[in-house]
């Protein structure tokens, strides 16, 4: 690969009108910047951005399920081992149940190592008499509400590369090195309280281990690498293009335009403009990416966005992450899913069950209701069930932690409750047991699939 910019001709989109950027000082340190994110080296190489896209059209056939989560934002102080070991067992843990429950491949990806940039429905944040430029992610600006802080930063970019780097040579380290091994499938839960869900994950992991016993019985090496390592791969929302651009490089082997800031890159609802920026951008590289589709999607312009984003028809290029709302999926999706599929196009239907379905609590806080959240993979399901489509995957924002984000579970976390534990500064996330609670229920609903 070389480490060269892609720029000029053979890009358009620098021309193009791209919404949610920030508004950099005007003084040239962007493009110094843009200048050193180019010759630094790439985090993902090409030949995985390869194989994720295979393991994704096993997905849009139904021989695969996607699992794809993480924070809304990441944050850079929050890049410390213990947060990203207790991320990745988060993971692990949905994943082994996935596997298990629903005797189904697992392709893992995380939303991490790269998801510091944020969309914003206004430009700028009020409170009382103060108005300053929102937040947009640690990669732009700091969170705290003064000018000093609000105000775009372009180091930030290369904090958020260096931060990224870090955060990937952990998880490759935790994904390849033995703390992935099925055999560890108990100690995964180890130091959680005793509760409904953890009982029931204590249970399959038994039943894991007496079929591992039972295979190593019958001559299985479990010193093998598909059983002691799992591929994970990273993503992220490809919103920033002052740092997607630097960070896009040309493949030795082929000659072809790789995103390299991570393997799977998407675009928001908000960004998918068919004559913007960022759509024209996903379409210049070869990596699988996904696009964002939000209940007033409509049919044609999403056939746009194919025949765009997707011209050659190629298994496990393009994923649609839909993000409905639960009371509005059943009605909203069937539609789009038909026109799709009279295409022929091949598309891989994954499921966020989280956007759609965010609220302000009676006591001011942003959050989600976790029956609202399982009822909107529900709706997902039988909207698939009913079309005999296939239903790819979720997409969910979630934490290795007891943090108090998002409403109900069986922990029944109530409005009063929120306060004890928020830490996200975007979107609520699933705490570690909503999470492992979502991933059983989803195991049902895809082992009937
Ligand atoms: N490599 C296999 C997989 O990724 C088996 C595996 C190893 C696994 N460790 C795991 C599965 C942890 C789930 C969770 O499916
Ligand atoms: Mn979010």
């Amino acid at each position: 690969m070389t480490s060269g910019d892609i720029t000029g001709a053979q890009l358009q989109w620098p021309d193009l009108p791209a919404a949610q950027q920030p508004e950099w000082p005007q003084d040239g340190s962007v493009e110094r910047v843009r200048e050193t994110l180019a010759a630094l080296p790439p985090l993902v190489f090409a030949g995985e951005c390869d194989v994720l896209k295979s393991r994704l059209a096993d997905a849009a056939r139904g021989e695969a399920f996607l699992l794809q989560g993480g924070d809304c934002a990441e944050m850079f102080e929050s890049a410390t081992a213990d947060n990203i070991r207790d991320r990745i067992r988060t993971l692990l843990q949905m994943a082994a149940v996935l596997t298990y429950g629903a005797s189904t491949p697992v392709i893992k990806v995380g939303r991490i190592a790269g998801q510091f940039a944020k969309p914003r429905s206004k430009n700028t944040e009020t409170r009382g008499d103060v108005t300053l430029p929102a937040f947009r992610g640690d990669i732009v600006n700091d969170f705290a509400f003064t000018p000093e802080a609000r105000r775009p930063d372009p180091e930030r970019l290369l904090r958020a590369y260096h931060t990224s780097a870090s955060t990937l040579n952990l998880v490759r380290a935790f994904t390849t090195g033995g703390f992935a091994d099925l055999r560890r499938v108990h100690e995964w839960n180890r130091g959680f309280i005793a509760n409904s869900a953890y009982a029931r994950y204590e249970s399959m992991a038994r039943d894991i281990d007496n079929a591992m016993k039972f295979m190593t019985a019958c001559g299985v090496d479990f010193e093998s690498t598909p059983l002691s390592a799992v591929e994970l791969f990273s993503s992220h929302e490809a919103l920033l293009l002052d740092y997607e651009q630097p960070l896009t490089r040309i493949d030795s082997r082929t000659g072809d335009a790789y995103a390299v800031s991570g393997h799977f890159v998407w675009v928001g609802e908000r960004t998918r403009q068919l004559d913007g920026a960022h759509l024209d951008y996903v379409s210049r590289i070869k990596n699988p990416v996904g696009v964002k589709v939000g209940p007033d999607a409509d049919p044609d312009e999403i056939l746009r966005i194919i025949d765009q984003v997707d011209p050659e028809r190629e298994p496990g290029r393009l994923t649609f992450i839909t993000r409905m709302g639960a009371g509005k999926i059943r009605e909203r999706l069937p539609r789009l899913v038909e026109k799709v599929t009279e295409s022929g196009a091949p598309a891989v239907w994954v499921c966020d069950p989280m956007h759609g379905n965010t609220f302000e609590s009676a006591s001011g806080y942003k959050t989600r209701e976790f029956d609202d959240v399982v009822d909107e993979v529900r709706g997902f399901f039988e909207v698939h069930g009913s079309l005999g489509t296939i239903p790819g995957g979720i997409h969910v924002e979630l934490t290795g932690n007891d943090v108090t984000e998002c409403l109900g579970g069986s922990e029944k976390i109530l409005d009063a409750d929120l306060a004890t534990r928020y830490e996200s500064a975007c979107d609520p996330r699933l705490n570690h047991q909503q999470s492992l609670e979502l991933s059983f229920l989803v195991a049902e609903m895809l082992s009937a699939r």
